[in-house]
């Protein structure tokens, strides 16, 4: 008798919700307001999870944290959205792998996608992965070094903040746009055990 563990799991977290019309008012808020431009890509403030505009779109998005976080049996009291932004950009834009510091979990939200606008792509956080490449068959997990996301509008993406990602460049034409909203996610949690305190509010 054999039995596997797959140990040491990295969760990425998919929910769609379509053309939803709790989209709407937070897409056109980020469409004309302030950001730091580059030629390829305009970056809001962190701070939209504040604005009254998208409260609604907060409390939808604490409820999907809530899934996340029952689902990985974390203690907490509660689920505390510490910054937001969106990125607007074009099609030459993309993101270099990156993580969010000072975060436990993060999301992006396609706002608007158009077709082919880039996936975003995670990589195998297991230190020494790579160092021998060797093929595998079509149905095995162990097969990729990087996991691909297609951007959808209406899609969120939740993944822990240390897994490293970055978005490939698109292929669609100007006007369009591709907006995304980004968020750092930590738990609400008083850890009161020696030489490991910690209160989050
Ligand atoms: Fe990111």
């Amino acid at each position: 008798m054999m039995h596997k563990e797959l140990s040491f799991p990295t969760p990425i977290y998919v929910f769609d919700y379509g053309n939803s019309s709790i989209l709407e008012s937070p897409l056109n808020h980020v469409l004309k307001c302030d950001s730091i431009s580059s030629e390829t890509c305009r970056t809001t403030e962190d701070n939209l999870n504040f604005l009254p505009i998208f409260s609604e779109l907060v409390n939808e998005l604490k409820l999907k944290t809530k899934i996340v976080f029952d689902d990985i049996k974390l203690k907490r009291s509660g689920e505390n959205i510490t910054c937001m932004w969106a990125n607007v950009s074009s099609k030459l834009n993309r993101h270099n792998m990156h993580m969010h510091p000072n975060s436990f979990f993060s999301g992006v939200l396609y706002l608007n996608a158009p077709k082919n606008c880039g996936n975003i792509g995670f990589k195998d956080p297991r230190y020494g992965s790579e160092l021998l490449a060797f093929d595998f068959e079509e149905d095995s997990v162990f097969r990729h070094r990087t996991i691909e996301v297609e951007p959808v509008t209406g899609r969120l993406i939740m993944f822990p903040s240390w897994l490293y990602h970055g978005t490939r460049q698109g292929e669609f034409d100007p006007p369009e746009e591709r907006v995304s909203l980004s968020f750092n996610v930590m738990p609400i949690a008083n850890i009161k055990d020696h030489t490991r305190k910690l209160n989050l509010l």
